[in-house]
């Protein structure tokens, strides 16, 4: 049991998040949203907003400085009078009070020359095309076999479309920039994000500056689930604003701004076939994905990698196509491409064990493989059949009763469900350094960032194991550019890869160490790159199973989710209780994705109906009752120093279709459109 590190100042309200930098002169900025869909700003009138007492500037295309580098055009702020999305940041006021700035962007005008958005994401849409890799630098397309022929003459086959609809990442803390220029016109930026050396890299080249004058600070972050993995267009307004006006100034985005500005979850379109011996053994698998980007930039969700991965099958097809829309650009939302993904697959697979008759934890370990399908490359460990098992014993499933809408109490019908889910085991490179001073305490700088996740508590853990030193002696400093570079926290790779860079500087340190500690102390740094480039080729994944207990009022078609259990297989877990967190925080979300979260748009306007948290909806605590996260003990020698594999977003994976599964199992409905509301139920 270790408590987080950051858990008293979390808690005192000590801990600082970016707003709250007590710079000083700091002033606000508010942004103006495009209110078209598309076209053209013919002209920017800010007269009445320059007007207000307390307005310093107001920025916009008419007269936004230069920037120097704009091929990033989702980052290039005011540089075009084109609007690509309803929603885009047009403006901004630049003033003394948070007040006055919000008062007088409301009196910004803009005319706009206004074109029709196509904003509905639908298979049948013309503009689909097959982009030349998806996200992760994964292939579009791959094919083995015959998966055509193969499915036509199986004894059992599966084809189902299923979709899930735009979702937004809800931190609870906004994307938030504290920009200040110094003296000597450098850059700094207090930042709610997800990789400080991450957003540096990106910043940088954009004001025309060196990497080392800009610095980035980001010691604490209210999550991001994604969507601070890289920076958005509020950092690009903070800093342009702070040199402007020659003033530190702070920029949070609203709620409501949030929707169109810092990223989401694509919608996807996900036709699926299985072809199966009498058995329920696969014989074919075809997984075609469809999912929307915007105009500014593609972004290609990678939906159909996990389907490469998950079972065994001779013939196999899976492809990827997207569509440039009048929207805003998507981005990572926890577990991109493996979440929707295999709610699809999972879905399909209980599809199938219904059609065949197979109880669908059985379906699952007959289909199990150990060697990586598509690359033949062998699993560093797998562990599938496992999770499988240990939470088919502990879930009580063995008695379950296969037929569906039969289980009645009261108003309620009761069902059980379960899903596989898998996550890669990535790692990147890094740097860190370790320090040892007289007084017995040992300092480890690197700029990786806690987004809630635990991560520096982790961190702090692995450098005292590998001190052979107490937790108390051990000081971790985090979450600023200035600490050796680090990658982002995201793709669950945060622990491994920081880990990795963490362990090699505190075992290059322990072997400087002999003696007495000089009054200067004694340094050591490492660099995990060549570490990583040595390693030996693996299929490196995380695998777990999901199961979820429902209860669907017949009256009302609410359904409510009493139980659920993870059991994972994540190599070795570092810290127990904040990952269990993890697990959980990933569980919960996955009851969201599978009975409330949605964005709506409207194809006229263009743009989300829902916008805040009273209409966007995420589990609360009254939605969640017993959620347990377990994991199987898996050494795993393939991996890094610590043994360990990415556990920040299996916890999602899974989970909707463990529900929706459950769900058909309850009613004998099968919802093939996420969330799964009463409206489509009934
Ligand atoms: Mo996660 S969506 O890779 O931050």
């Amino acid at each position: 049991m270790t408590e987080r590190l950051e858990s008293r100042e979390k808690v005192t309200g000590a801990a600082r998040y970016a707003y709250e930098y007590p710079v000083e002169g700091a002033v606000y900025a508010a942004a103006v949203q495009a209110a078209v869909g598309k076209g053209e700003i013919r002209w920017v009138d800010d007269a009445r907003a320059r007007a207000m007492p307390g307005v310093l500037d107001v920025l916009s295309c008419e007269n936004a400085p230069r920037l120097q580098d704009t091929s990033n055009a989702e980052l290039a702020v005011f540089q075009s009078r084109t609007v690509a999305f309803r929603g885009q940041f047009v403006a901004a006021v630049i003033a003394e009070t948070l007040e006055t700035a919000v008062e007088a962007a409301r009196h910004v005008r803009v005319e706009y020359a206004e074109e029709e958005p196509d904003v509905r994401l639908h298979v049948d849409h013309p503009g689909f095309y097959r982009p030349e890799k998806v996200n992760g630098g994964f292939p579009t397309d791959t094919e083995q076999g015959d998966p055509d022929g193969a499915f036509a003459t199986s004894a059992v086959r599966l084809d189902a479309t299923y979709s899930t609809p735009t979702e937004h990442n809800n931190a609870m803390e906004p994307h938030t920039t504290l920009a200040h220029w110094d003296k000597d016109g450098g850059l700094v930026l207090y930042d709610s994000n997800q990789g400080a050396s991450v957003v540096r890299s990106v910043i940088a080249p954009i004001f025309g500056l060196a990497e080392d004058r800009v610095r980035v600070v980001a010691a604490h972050v209210g999550g991001g689930f994604g969507s601070k993995g890289t920076p958005r267009p509020n950092v690009v307004l903070a800093a342009m604003a702070a040199n402007v006006v020659g003033r530190p100034v702070k920029f949070a985005v609203t709620r409501q701004q949030m929707f169109a500005t810092t990223g989401y979850r694509t919608p996807t379109v996900q036709r699926m076939r299985l072809g199966a011996g009498a058995d329920g053994r696969l014989n074919a698998i075809g997984h075609e994905v469809f999912v929307q980007t915007s105009t500014v930039r593609e972004f290609t969700e990678q939906a159909a990698t996990p389907t490469r991965t998950m079972y065994r099958a001779e013939h196999r097809r899976t492809s990827h196509r997207v569509v440039p829309l009048d929207v805003p650009t998507p981005s990572w939302m926890r577990a991109p491409g493996e979440c929707p993904g295999m709610y699809a697959l999972e879905s399909a697979m209980d599809e199938l064990a219904v059609a065949a008759g197979v109880d669908p934890v059985e379906l699952r370990l007959r289909n199990d493989t150990d060697t990586d399908p598509e690359s033949g490359l062998p699993f560093s460990s797998r562990n599938l059949a496992a999770c499988l098992r240990e939470g088919a014993e502990r879930f009580g499933w063995d008695h379950r009763d296969p037929a569906t809408g039969v289980r009645r109490v009261g108003r309620k019908l009761l069902g059980t469900g379960v899903a596989a889910t898998g996550y890669p085991a990535t790692q990147s490179p890094g740097k860190a350094i370790a320090r040892a001073d007289p007084d017995g305490t040992y300092t480890v700088r690197i700029a990786a960032a806690d987004i809630g996740t635990g991560a520096r508590t982790a961190l702090g853990m692995i450098a005292a194991e590998t001190l052979k030193a107490d937790l108390d002696a051990v000081r971790i400093e985090i979450g600023d550019s200035a600490h050796p570079a680090a990658s982002v926290a995201g793709g669950s790779s945060g622990t491994a890869s920081w880990g990795t860079a963490v362990v090699l500087a505190c075992e290059s340190l322990r072997g400087r160490l002999n003696g007495e500690v000089p009054p200067e102390g004694i340094e050591a740094s490492a660099d995990s790159g060549d570490a990583l480039k040595a390693r030996e080729e693996y299929a490196r994944h995380a695998f777990g199973a999901q199961f979820a207990e429902v209860e669907v009022d017949v009256d009302t078609g609410e359904v409510r989710v009493p139980r659920m259990l993870g059991v994972f297989a994540a190599g070795r877990i570092i810290n127990p209780t904040t990952a269990r967190s993890q697990f959980i925080g990933g569980m919960t979300m996955g009851i969201g994705m599978a009975l409330m979260e949605e964005s709506v748009m409207d194809d006229d306007f263009g743009d989300y109906l829902n916008r805040d948290l009273a209409q966007y909806h995420v589990p609360s605590c009254a939605d969640v009752r017993t959620i347990e996260a377990d994991w199987i003990e898996e050494i795993d020698p393939h991996l890094n120093p610590m043994g360990s594999k990415g556990i920040g977003e299996i916890g999602i994976v899974g989970a909707a279709a463990a529900i929706a599964n459950a769900v058909h199992h309850a009613t004998g409905v099968r919802v093939r459109d996420l969330p799964i509301t009463p409206a489509r139920l009934l």
